[in-house]
């Protein structure tokens, strides 16, 4: 027992097996996993298990009415092999925003908090320590319940998973602003972390990566003039020296790194704007030479400097910089998810 979460411990472990200088994002899971059953009206006591595939009744409602949620966060092993996690308060309140949006029960910050500390703690050798790899842990929450009827379910289940990973991305981004498709509309679950809003994107992310595109860059879904965020990161642009990026609204993910690279950035002194940024401003700013740099902000993602852009058959590329925002704030991000320099806003937590 950790912090009263049951344990029953992998017979053997898969370790050995794996490759820790060649990880590639979230393809290698770790011994164990966290698992919570929410039954009778009631979440009950979270347990961590052998990592293993989870048997389900045909019927159960995530497999016909999508009801899934689920968060993405890392843990980080410093210099002297201490533990860390960065806001997991922020992920465990986003959870219970998504559920309340899918009507899956309200989890309780102790099942949450304690089975998450108690599992990184377990699991802490495959915490990787390799430049830019950590682990990527995978919280999420579905309808086990069965029944063909289209309502919520009786049942659900809370599991974290882990996997040692390196880079989400392999190099810059090339991105493609998106005039047709949407992602998400006023009123819908844009910003829960829905499992629906993944697969929406995932046909239209094929046909821009058909042609060379590695990601998306979503648009309001009324006018597709105004840009929002990417299939897996919330989206910063520097015109000139301003640091902007649209207000979170209920169609875009309220990402912890955005609200965090907006902390770094005013305290490094750069002026940010948090407004609306038209593609036709973007397209202008890239004409005259006073667009920057953009780039992607999202736990998995970090920082991930963009390229360029297309947009209505036109390619842009940005300028190659050698005193970007995007590797000062990454540098500053992961110096402080590391371990490597003062917590001066509170955001590391230790898992000791
Ligand atoms: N936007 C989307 C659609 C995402 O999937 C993510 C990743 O979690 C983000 C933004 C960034 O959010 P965070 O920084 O909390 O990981
Ligand atoms: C994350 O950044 O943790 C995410 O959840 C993005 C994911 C779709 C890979």
């Amino acid at each position: 027992m950790v912090n009263n979460i049951a344990i029953e411990k992998a017979k053997t472990s898969k370790i050995h097996e794996v490759d820790f200088d060649n990880l590639s994002f979230g393809s290698v899971y770790t011994d164990h996993m966290l698992v919570c059953d929410y039954k009778n009206g009631e979440w009950e006591a979270p347990k961590i298990v052998p990592y293993q595939p989870i048997s389900l009744d045909p019927s159960s409602k995530i497999f016909h009415y999508g009801q899934s949620i689920f968060e993405g966060m890392k843990a980080y092993k410093d210099e002297d092999g201490k533990v860390w996690l960065f806001r997991p308060l922020e992920n465990f309140k986003r959870l219970n925003k998504s559920a309340e949006r899918l009507a899956i029960p309200q989890l309780p910050e102790s099942h949450f908090m304690d089975g998450l500390h108690a599992l990184i703690q377990l699991e802490s050798d495959w915490i990787p320590t390799n430049a830019g790899s950590s682990l990527y842990i995978r919280p999420f929450v579905f309808a086990s319940g069965n029944g063909f009827h289209a309502s919520p379910a009786n049942e659900y289940k809370f599991i974290i998973a882990c996997a040692p990973s390196g880079s989400y991305f392999s190099g810059k981004v090339k991105v493609l602003i998106e005039e047709t498709y949407s992602r998400a509309a006023n009123g819908g679950v844009g910003y829960a972390k829905a499992g629906g809003n993944y697969a929406g994107q995932f046909y239209p992310t094929q046909l821009a990566a058909a042609k060379g595109y590695q990601q998306v860059i979503w648009t309001d879904d009324n006018t597709h003039e105004f840009i929002e965020e990417a299939g897996a990161m919330n989206v910063f642009v520097r015109i000139n020296d301003t640091l902007m990026t649209a207000p979170t609204n209920d169609r875009i993910l309220d990402g912890i790194t955005r609200k965090s690279i907006l902390d770094i950035a005013k305290d490094e002194g750069i002026k940010t704007e948090v407004r609306k940024i038209s593609v036709h401003e973007l397209v202008e700013a890239a004409k005259n030479g006073s667009l920057k740099e953009m780039f992607g902000a999202g736990t998995a993602a970090v920082v991930s400097p963009i390229s360029g852009f297309g947009y209505h058959g036109e390619d842009y590329t940005l300028p190659e910089l050698t005193d970007s925002y995007a590797s000062m704030l990454k540098k500053r991000i992961t110096d402080i998810q590391y371990n490597r320099a003062e917590d001066k806003f509170g955001w590391r937590y230790p898992v000791q």
